[in-house]
This record gives C-alpha cells, sequence and structure tokens, in this order.
C-alpha cells in the first residue's frame, strides 16, 4: 500500500509540466505509471528516478499517446505492474506555431492527433479499470489558449478547446461511476514549449504586464491544482476547467 493507496498515470511525464506534476504527486504520496514518446526515454528515467527517490513506485511507460494500440497496450501494463490506475493526468502536448493561412495539413492534423485525440485515447483505454473499480480521476491539460488562444495558435486552440468540451461530456457520462473528469488551464509557463511565447523579451514582458502575478509561471505553479483533481479533496467537483495562470487578464 502507498502513502495516500493511490495510483496515478501521467502522460508526457519527461519533462516541463508533465515533470511537475509526477513529482507533485509522487510528493503526496501517488505511486507512478510515467508516460512519454520513446524519443524521450532517458529524460523520462531522470523524473522517474526523482520521483523513486522520493519513495515512491514508478513504471516507465513509452508510447505515442495518438496511437491507438500503443495506448492500450501502455494501459495495460500499467495495470499489470501497478494494480490498478486511479487517477490520470492528460498532460502530453505539442504546439507547432504557423498563422492559418500557411498552416499546412500535417501541421493541423499532429496537434490534433496529439492534444485532443490522445487524451481520448487514454481515457477510452482507462475507463473499464476505473469504472470496474467505482473510482477514478481524470485530470485533463488544456490552456488558456483554449479559451483565448494568440495568433498562429489556431490548432493549438481548436485541439485544447476540444480538450474541455470533451471533459465536460465526460463529467456527465462518467460521474455515476465514481469518476470526476476536470481540466486545467496553465497559463504562460516556462517549458520548452512556453519559450515558444517568451524567447521574445517584449512578448515576454507583455505577458507578465497582463498576469496579477506580475511574473511568468514555473512548472511546478501548475502540481497543486492537479494533485486537488486527483485527490478526494475534489470528490464532489466535476466538469470544471481552473485556470492556472496568476491571474492573466485577456480582454
Ligand atoms: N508551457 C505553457 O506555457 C503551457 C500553457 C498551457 C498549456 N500547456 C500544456 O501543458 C502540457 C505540457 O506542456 P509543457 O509546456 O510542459 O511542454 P513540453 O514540450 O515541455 O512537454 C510536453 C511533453 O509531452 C511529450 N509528448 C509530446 N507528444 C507526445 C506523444 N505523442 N505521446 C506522449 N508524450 C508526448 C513530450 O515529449 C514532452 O515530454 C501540454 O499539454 C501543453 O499544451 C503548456
Amino acid at each position: 500500500m502507498t502513502a495516500n493507496g493511490k495510483i496515478a498515470l501521467v502522460t508526457g511525464a519527461s519533462r516541463g509540466i508533465g515533470r511537475a506534476i509526477a513529482l507533485g504527486l509522487a510528493q503526496r504520496g501517488f505511486d507512478l505509471a510515467l508516460n512519454d514518446i520513446a524519443a524521450q526515454a532517458e529524460a523520462l528515467k531522470a523524473t522517474a528516478d526523482e520521483a523513486r527517490a522520493l519513495g515512491r513506485r514508478v513504471e516507465e511507460l513509452h508510447a505515442d499517446v495518438s496511437d491507438k494500440g500503443q495506448v492500450q497496450a501502455m494501459v495495460e501494463t500499467a495495470v499489470e505492474r501497478l494494480g490498478t490506475v486511479h487517477a490520470v493526468v492528460n498532460n502530453a502536448g505539442i504546439l507547432r506555431a504557423s498563422d492559418v493561412e500557411h498552416c499546412p495539413e500535417d501541421y493541423w492534423d499532429s496537434v490534433m492527433d496529439v492534444n485532443a485525440k490522445g487524451t481520448f485515447l487514454v481515457v477510452q483505454a482507462l475507463l473499464p479499470v476505473m469504472k470496474a473499480q467505482g473510482y477514478g480521476r481524470i485530470c485533463n491539460i488544456s490552456s488558456i489558449g483554449g479559451k483565448h488562444g494568440a495568433p498562429e495558435q489556431a490548432h493549438y486552440s481548436a485541439s485544447k478547446a476540444a480538450v474541455m468540451g470533451f471533459t465536460r461530456v465526460l463529467a456527465q457520462e462518467v460521474g455515476p461511476f465514481g469518476i470526476t473528469a476536470n481540466c486545467i488551464c496553465p497559463g504562460i509557463i516556462l517549458t520548452d514549449m512556453g519559450r515558444v511565447n517568451l524567447d521574445d523579451p517584449d512578448v515576454r514582458g507583455a505577458w507578465q504586464a497582463k498576469t496579477a502575478m506580475a511574473r511568468i509561471g514555473d512548472p511546478g505553479d501548475v502540481a497543486g491544482p492537479v494533485a486537488f483533481f486527483c485527490s478526494d479533496d475534489s470528490a464532489f467537483v466535476t466538469g470544471q476547467t481552473l485556470n492556472v495562470d496568476g491571474g492573466i487578464v485577456l480582454s
């Protein structure tokens, strides 16, 4: 039995927000199934080792979340090795910047495949497990970009809006089985992906000026709110979308 008796699957856990979420859950007593693509194996192992150093049981699972076969195999392996999965954080995501007029079809497809379809596939594979145990916590990482968005991110914004719509309906379907489903919308967070918005000091300054907390977010800022949605403290909270953005005023 773990400290809190719960096991969480985190996708895209090798770096950035996913890594911070994994370590935040480990600190709170979750054992972990940590996913990323095979190309990130080394970084994923580093995250896993940090969580193990906190005393947790951790499995590393390489899979592309946009591939149904790989996702099914990942969930089967997680259940086989850890016994079950109580909570999932659908964090894996990509951003490929382009304006709408010049956006290659491949950008649209890959961004929708990872961000929107990946979330759907992971949830679909886990629902039989969660329903059988009458318990589940689903936390999907959307984005403030899914509510407002910025130029050159229309396809990203569409994928993140899809995650929010998906989660609201999912919550209604799974509630009777003791499963909650919620979204987190991070604001501007300093990660490899976040740097797309932040490399230009003027852009960075503009975002900071729009933020009540007057700073750019750290990946660790996202971990606490995610842990809340993964815990029993949020047992009667479902279908919700929570901004974790330091109070960005978007209009
Ligand atoms: N950084 C920000 O400012 C910000 C803001 C809002 C939302 N988000 C969202 O937060 C999540 C994490 O973003 P981040 O900033 O840490 O980005 P990141 O690029 O640093 O990390 C994303 C992780 O997802 C993994 N990944 C990508 N494609 C995958 C796939 N097909 N299967 C499995 N794993 C895959 C990557 O290898 C990487 O480890 C994403 O969903 C992103 O859209 C980020």
